[in-house]
């Protein structure tokens, strides 16, 4: 792969598109989205509209406009424009001569075009006319999106005629969300807006938007008003041959506050009296904050650099920090593609950078788990269980948003029954997984206390209530699931999810004694308000100890669910060739994977990045058993693979698998439809992997009962990588270069400093306060 083809590279934080390729607009929408975790616009031109995938999709919306698919809406495009001179519109279309550049700065998420128009009318083809706009959706007010626009080289004695609108028809998926348009232009306050309400959840979304010509006279104004847009016409006389505006759109929904449309219109005036300038001080200060934690820097390659650079950016947009109600879409807010909701991917990908860096945001995200419940009892029980099952994709209120038919079979036309949404039971262990890692890595007891201890208990109910006694073999087994290979549906003891759903119900027993033995009275009222039972506990106990956890073969091997080796051997190339149409779904229950030992995505590799149970001869054994046999459909897949091959010493290996993960949004690898259904847009878990598979993978770093450690496998390319840690109140920076590794022990922020016990390549250490450690490698 060749980044040249896509993009160039400005430094560590910025690419610039320089060849345009109509073909990519979907990619450049994702991939150039400006962002905050409230609301995601694509990279797309002022001038462009729903044809180019303009789209700017706001967290909590969520609506059901084609009685199929409940998605997140978009809000009515407060950038749209449109340029007129001698009363003829300038044409922006995305063709392939279309003299535009890209750029975008991952650092401050600012997306910057210029474009230069030749034969514009009445024109010399030498006189190009340039268009320059740049923007950002602002970190320090998450309803704003600010943007600045130039037009350079214009004729001084011509007038101009400039179209600031708001456009409600924009590139929706699943049906137009947004009915009963309104639209008005306040003219005490000079702003314009376009309201619409949802079709089912009967929300109010609003777009406001405010403007200020910095060059250029207005001469005149008119309104125009369309069924689905308003737009100001200004008639502009060019001051130095140019002329220069900035312009705020401002997005509030009804689920904000009472009043969206008075807000949209008090921020939008705010918005143009403090000015581009200060807007974007004020953002890059909230960035600045991020980093000082977030970032990852690397010595020796600009390319993997910025790759990194671009991973982070889009965890972070797609995470909704300002909220503990809502969920980390899988497509983030780059798209409406997997109904913006939370599926497993949450947890296990997305949420391990926050928990290391700043944990106050992966409580959060467990916090929306806890908000959920209901939800997850509710599907429990819908499914004659007990307890907490999550949804495989989850909204605002948890409730199942998988629908029962999600791909479509290319060949007859007819829908598959896949069973995601009630088989892929692995999501609720994975869940409790997450709980008992994050009160590993903060000591939260007081989250135990509050959620914690609640939702792992309702999930030691759901097993519970799950499990099947198998008295011949005299244990307690999970059978009729999926795990995360996809393919496969209907089979039993998948061993991931086995592993995954004793570990959880052992550690709601280990919860529940250390309550009874030290703070009875918070065991006392989580017991009463859940009616927990004594007689439940004993049963945990029971199935902790009897669970089926299939153990390695005498090859080393586990097998990935009962009968998997007796599936035809083959490989994912060798398959390929069975396809009938290229689009065609290759799994459950007929495609091309279902009888074979090809999985779509890393799953007994996905036990070992998660559970240090196996030595490394069976991590190598498992890892050459399975990877062959691994297609890699599922962008989830490829850091977990590096995880492992950086664990067992591979390091180049590892390296092809960051390149592979780092670059799918990046150079477009991945496809944007399956099965007849949208895929497209940001791979937030992949992003999210990113993260794991440099600190996991590359630096070795491992939480341990008894504090961290360390066992490099850092890959040639790269001379040094730094990163920093959060460990209990404790920030670390970690910089390994192939010969050293320095811990620094760079701030404590809390009143009692704790020592902290570190292990590199199993020689101990103990990290005092204001010290560092240099080892050599
Ligand atoms: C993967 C799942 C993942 C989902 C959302 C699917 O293609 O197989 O593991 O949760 O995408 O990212």
């Amino acid at each position: 792969m060749n980044a040249d083809q896509f993009f160039e590279i400005v430094d560590g934080w910025q690419l610039k598109i320089t060849k345009f390729d109509p073909e990519q607009l979907i990619h450049y929408g994702s991939n150039l989205l400006c962002g905050n975790g409230y609301l995601g616009y694509r990279g797309t031109l002022p001038e462009w509209g729903k044809e180019e995938y303009q789209a700017c999709i706001v967290s909590d919306t969520y609506d059901m406009a084609d009685g199929k698919w409940r998605e997140l809406s978009n809000a009515p495009n407060g950038l749209a424009t449109e340029l007129l001179l001698a009363d003829q519109s300038l044409d922006f279309s995305p063709v392939k001569n279309l003299n535009t550049n890209l750029s975008f700065n991952y650092q401050y998420g600012i997306f910057k075009r210029n474009s230069k128009l030749k034969n514009v009318i009445n024109r010399s083809s030498a006189d190009k006319l340039e268009v320059e706009s740049e923007r950002f959706a602002s970190y320090s007010n998450l309803h704003l999106i600010a943007n600045k626009y130039q037009l350079n080289n214009l004729n001084q004695d011509k007038l101009l005629k400039i179209r600031l609108g708001i456009e409600g028809d924009v590139w929706d998926l699943n049906g137009e969300h947004l009915t009963n348009l309104k639209n008005d232009y306040e003219t005490e306050q000079a702003v314009l807006y376009l309201q619409g309400t949802t079709v089912e959840s009967k929300i109010d979304l609003v777009t406001a938007m405010s403007f200020n010509f910095k060059q250029g006279l207005v001469k005149n104004m008119r309104i125009i008003s369309r069924a689905k847009s308003i737009y100001l016409e200004l008639t502009i006389q060019p001051e130095n041959n140019s002329c220069k505006f900035e312009r705020n759109m401002v997005v509030y929904s009804s689920n904000d506050l009472t009043d969206p449309l008075a807000a949209a219109i008090k921020t939008a005036v705010q918005a143009r009296e403090k000015e581009y300038k200060q807007l974007l001080i004020e953002h890059q200060q909230c960035w600045d904050v991020k980093w000082a934690v977030m970032d990852i820097k690397i010595k020796g390659n600009l390319l993997d650099q910025l790759a990194i650079r671009f991973n982070l950016y889009h965890n972070i947009i797609a995470t909704p920090a300002h909220s503990e109600y809502l969920p980390i879409g899988a497509r983030g807010l780059s798209c409406q593609a997997y109904q913006g909701s939370a599926f497993w991917d949450q947890e296990i990908f997305n949420l391990p950078m926050f928990l290391f860096t700043k944990p106050e945001i992966a409580k959060n995200i467990l916090k929306y788990r806890y908000h959920t419940l209901d939800g997850a009892r509710k599907k429990a029980q819908d499914l004659g269980f007990a307890g907490a099952f999550y949804a495989w994709i989850s909204g605002k209120t948890g409730q199942e948003l998988c629908p029962d038919f999600f791909f479509k079979d290319m060949i007859s036309g007819r829908k598959i029954r896949n069973h995601f949404n009630d088989w892929q039971i692995h999501v609720s262990p994975d869940i409790g997984y997450t709980i008992w890692k994050y009160y590993q890595v903060t000591d939260d007891l007081d989250f135990i206390f509050n959620y914690g201890a609640e939702m792992l208990f309702e999930i030691a109910r759901f097993i519970h209530s799950r499990v099947h006694y198998n008295d011949r073999q005299d244990y307690y087994e999970l059978i009729r699931l999926l795990g995360p290979d996809e393919y496969h549906e209907n089979i039993d003891n998948n061993v991931f999810t086995n592993y995954q759903s004793q570990f959880v119900l052992k550690k709601a027993i280990y919860f529940y004694h250390l309550l009874l033995n030290k703070y009875p009275e918070e065991l006392a009222r989580i017991k009463s308000s859940i009616e927990l039972t004594e007689t439940e506990i004993t049963a945990w106990q029971r199935i902790a100890e009897k669970f089926y956890l299939p153990e390695p073969n005498q090859a080393n091997l586990l097998e990935q669910f009962d009968g998997y080796f007796e599936l035809e051997d083959t490989t994912a190339e060798v398959i390929k060739k069975r396809l009938i149409n290229n689009q065609e779904y290759w799994g459950w229950p007929n495609g091309i994977a279902v009888f074979t030992q090809v999985i779509k995505q890393a799953d007994v590799i996905q036990l070992f990045t998660l559970h240090d149970i196996f030595n490394q001869d069976i991590l190598a054994a498992n890892y050459d058993y399975y990877e062959p046999r691994t297609q890699h459909g599922s962008s989830l897949s490829p850091s977990q693979y590096g995880i492992i091959a950086a664990r067992i010493g591979r390091s180049e290996l590892a390296y092809q698998y960051f390149k592979k993960s780092a670059f799918i949004d990046l150079m477009s690898t991945n496809k944007a439809v399956s099965g007849g259904t949208f895929i497209g847009g940001i791979h937030t878990a992949a992003a999210g992997g990113i993260w794991q598979l440099i600190i996991n993978g590359f630096s070795g770093f491992k939480l341990t009962k008894s504090g961290l450690e360390f066992n490099p496998a850092l890959v040639e390319e790269w001379e040094e990588l730094e990163y920093k840690l959060n460990y209990r109140s404790a920030i670390l920076q970690i910089n390994l270069t192939p010969a050293k590794l320095k811990i620094k022990l760079l701030d404590m922020q809390t009143e009692k400093p704790v020592e902290i016990k570190v292990k590199v390549l199993a020689r101990e250490y103990i990290l005092e306060p204001d010290s560092q450690l240099q080892i050599k490698l």
